[in-house]
């Protein structure tokens, strides 16, 4: 794992942003996986900045996004295609056509899910995955207990990540029970996973994904196993590593 510790969260999306349009220049035809949730709000804010200034075009680019709550329409104002949409896509010069994100009120799940997996084969796999991570060590949707040999299916829940994601809910709207999220295994495939955590409530999780046993008690841990992961954190976030001397003598600040 390449580990790169930031002096704040500013640093940490900046550094996250230089990565994703290096990327992207490099293959105009890139294969984005994308991810949601509040850390990736202002990397999107940035990437669209970017986008104003001329620095990059997604006009080639594909995506699929990891995740969508079930039970809950696109046009719904909490889906994550409505957040992608509204955040992203509609900033820039990506071909609506070519953006994926599971469907939240399939007829089956279960073929939603494999035909979600067949899509991202069609495409040629993910060339780079981008990653949040949630404050039990979650990817995805993938809680706690998740195989980590998992492809795209329905998950339950959490009642940590729901009461987390409730902020984005309103008032007196409950939060989804389920969600259809690419498996450990559909995330491990991707041939380059990019991770970005903030604050000092991901530290403990942070911890346990470079530090810890790999374990399905942490589905973060399971990116020990892949060849070419990078973590980006901030000093909160890393706060709980024990090697950070070493981290920070091979990447100065995260450089
Ligand atoms: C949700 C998403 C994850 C995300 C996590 C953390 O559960 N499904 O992909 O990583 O939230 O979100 P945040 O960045 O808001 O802490």
């Amino acid at each position: 794992m390449k580990v790169l510790i930031c002096p704040d969260r500013d640093a940490a999306i900046e550094r996250a942003k230089g990565i994703i349009i290096d990327h992207v220049n490099a293959r105009p035809k890139a294969v984005l996986g994308l991810a949601t949730g509040g850390t990736m709000v202002p990397l999107y804010e940035r990437i669209v900045s970017a986008y104003q200034a001329g620095a990059v075009s997604f006009a080639g680019v594909t995506t699929f996004n990891l995740d969508e709550y079930i039970g809950i329409p696109p046009e719904h104002p909490c889906s994550y295609h409505t957040y992608m949409r509204d955040i992203l896509f509609r900033h820039i010069d990506i071909d609506q056509s070519r953006t994926h994100l599971p469907h939240g009120m399939p007829d089956d799940v279960d073929a939603e899910g494999e035909r979600y997996e067949a899509e991202i084969t069609a495409a040629g796999g993910i060339s780079l995955q981008l990653l949040g991570i949630g404050k039990n060590g979650h990817i995805g949707f993938n809680e706690p207990s998740s195989s980590l040999a998992s492809r795209t299916r329905v998950k339950t829940l959490t009642e940590t990540t729901r009461n987390a994601n409730r902020q984005y809910f309103p008032e007196g709207e409950e939060t989804p029970r389920f969600a259809l999220t690419m498996g450990i295994g559909t995330i491990l495939d991707a041939r380059e996973c990019l991770l970005i955590a903030t604050g000092a409530d991901k530290a403990q999780a942070v911890a346990d994904m470079i530090e810890g046993p790999v374990s399905a008690a942490c589905p973060a841990s399971a990116l020990q196993f892949h060849r070419h992961a990078t973590i980006i954190t901030d000093e909160e976030a890393a706060s709980q590593l024990r090697l950070t001397d070493y981290y920070q003598h091979v990447h100065p600040d995260g450089i």
